[in-house]
């Protein structure tokens, strides 16, 4: 097994899954969590993840195929993407995917799925396919707001993360979320993702005043 990396909730590796390589996603025991508590939040996503992966495919969405699932253990064994991340993608190809990205949110919410981590982390470009991993935090949820909180971080990783690069990037990813719900859709969404940054507006003017 070879570790590759530490991931947020757990180590991640790879290794063989029969003929194939796989990739081992683990979800570590936090300590400071009551034992408990903690197991049932690590099953809860493990289960969600490995569900969600796998029916996110019937929307022809790409995802990695999950082999095995540990439950005891929240470990969930799955096909390695051998592709680059989004995130690590020259700045014009980040630019050019976003569109595709764009679709691929489209798509979820369309179908009452939110990922609940939508970053350019969480999405691996492999022979000209970009695949989604990364579900331990979706839900199925037809809520305009929920959908909007996903563009929001979206919005949120590109100011950060791809700063000089973030309003070529954000069109895009609109174009293609647009073209995937709807202008009806995409409107009431924007407009919720607008209400979502002024009520952070709201917050911080309230904490400098404190
Ligand atoms: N199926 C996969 N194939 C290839 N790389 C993967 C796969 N799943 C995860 N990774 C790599 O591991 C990293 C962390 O996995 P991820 O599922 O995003 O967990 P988390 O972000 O919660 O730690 C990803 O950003 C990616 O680099
Ligand atoms: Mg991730």
């Amino acid at each position: 097994m070879k570790l590759i990396k530490k991931g947020a909730e757990g180590d991640i590796y790879l290794s063989c899954w029969g003929k194939n390589e796989a990739l081992f996603k683990t979800r570590l025991a936090k300590t400071y969590r009551n034992s408990i508590l903690d197991f049932r939040i690590r099953k809860r996503r493990t289960i969600i993840e490995s569900e969600i992966m796998s029916y996110v495919k019937s929307l022809g969405i790409n995802s990695p195929l999950i082999y095995f699932v540990d439950i005891k253990n929240c470990i969930i064994i799955m096909q390695y993407i051998p592709g680059e991340l989004v995130k690590d993608l020259s700045d014009t190809q980040i630019i050019n995917t976003c569109k595709s990205l764009g679709a691929i949110a489209g798509n979820l919410h369309k179908n009452g799925i939110m990922h609940g981590d939508l970053t350019t982390s969480n999405f691996i470009l492999y022979d000209n396919k970009i695949f989604v991993i990364d579900f331990g935090l979706s839900s199925r949820t037809n809520k305009p707001i929920d959908h909007a909180i996903d563009l929001r971080l979206f919005k949120e990783i590109l100011n950060s993360a791809h700063t000089s690069i973030m309003k070529n990037a954000w069109n895009n990813f609109l174009l293609g979320y647009k073209l995937t719900v709807g202008d009806k859709y995409h409107n009431i969404i924007m407009n919720l993702v607008l209400e979502i940054e002024s009520r952070g507006r709201y917050n911080n003017n309230l904490n400098m005043q404190k």
